[in-house]
């Protein structure tokens, strides 16, 4: 049976090639698109031109006439600039879809959303869960919201480098609330894991046994293994994902949370432990750090 793409979908555009969107686009690649990539610091693009992309100059530059443009940038400002001179409506025009894989608001979506239906191109929201790891690995899900016709298009693409795809509707924010409130739940799991191994530790338990107790029965569950594990290294430095992004995602959710009258008393205090984390210079480290703030306060550090 001939698994290559559809003649259709064979030239994707891509734009933001930072640890999330190099590891999608090597996997694309891997299964015979071909595809357009555009990077601000146009070198981090060129290990995917080795493996067969085409580099493009500007953003618009990437997207296919009427065709798919995936983006894949840090944040919401990031995201508003790709667009901001309307070149990309204009490629995309009446036909072309616009897939957003960034972690932004719900808010900025919903305007980038009309934006589209205004000036070109369907906004699809598109959001990742999985880390670089996890992505290279095509283990991640995607959480895909917006027009239903947008959703039949961009699936088998988005089926070929993923576990799974889960979808939320036809509204353009409503992958993004998933995705946002997930991220939200991981922080608060980091969190809950952090003080309990600080709290054993300080009690003669060592935080290993406990952890290979509860993960036995109580939290048989791969977020409390992944991050458990990971909390136990010790090692934080290098980051999977940057704790910069992560202070960024626990702001968007107080943002929207404020938004929608939502209170969150258990984000504050996380919220604060990214700010606190942000002031030690650990923007760059992995998320998890802020357990270093958990047991500093503990006397464990
Ligand atoms: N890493 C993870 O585990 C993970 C998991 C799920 C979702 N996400 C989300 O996925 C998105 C990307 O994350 P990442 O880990 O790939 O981040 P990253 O490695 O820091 O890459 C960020 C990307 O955004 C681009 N960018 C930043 N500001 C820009 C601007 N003003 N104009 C144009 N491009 C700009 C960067 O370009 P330069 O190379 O020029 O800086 C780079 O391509 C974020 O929204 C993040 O929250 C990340």
């Amino acid at each position: 049976m001939d698994t290559s793409p559809s003649k259709e979908a064979q030239s994707l555009g891509f734009i933001g090639i930072g640890q999330m969107g190099g590891a999608m686009v090597a996997n694309w690649l891997a299964e015979g698109y071909s595809v357009r990539v555009y990077n601000r610091t146009a070198e981090k693009a060129e290990p995917l031109e080795k493996l067969g992309a085409v580099r493009a100059e500007t953003p618009a530059d990437a997207v296919p006439p009427s065709g798919i443009v995936m983006t894949c940038v840090s944040d919401d400002a990031a995201l508003q600039s790709i667009f901001a001179d309307g070149s990309i409506f204009r490629r995309l025009g009446a036909d072309g879809i616009h897939v957003s894989m960034s972690t932004i608001s719900p808010k900025t979506a919903a305007e980038l959303a009309a934006r589209h239906r205004k000036e070109g191109g369907t906004y699809l929201a598109c959001p990742v869960m999985g880390r670089p790891d996890t992505v290279a690995a095509k283990r991640q899900t995607f959480y895909v919201s917006g027009p239903l016709s947008a959703r039949r298009a961009v699936q088998p693409i988005l089926e070929r480098i993923s576990r799974r795809v889960l979808e939320l509707g036809d509204e353009p924010e409503a992958a993004h609330v998933a995705k946002l409130a997930s991220n939200f739940l991981i922080a608060a799991v980091v969190e809950s894991l952090g003080e309990s191994f600080a709290f054993v530790e300080k009690s003669g338990l060592p935080a290993q046994v406990f952890f290979e107790t509860i993960t036995e029965f109580l939290f048989d569950c791969f977020i409390y293994k992944g991050y458990g594990k990971h909390l136990l290294s010790g090692e934080h430095r290098e980051p999977l994902f940057r704790l910069a992004l992560g202070a960024k995602d626990m702001s968007l959710v107080a943002q929207t949370a404020a938004e929608t009258r939502t209170p969150m008393p258990l984000l504050s205090l996380i919220r604060d432990r990214y700010l606190a984390s942000l002031a030690q210079g650990r923007g760059d480290w992995d998320w998890t750090a802020i357990v270093l703030e958990i047991r500093r306060q503990a006397a464990l550090l």
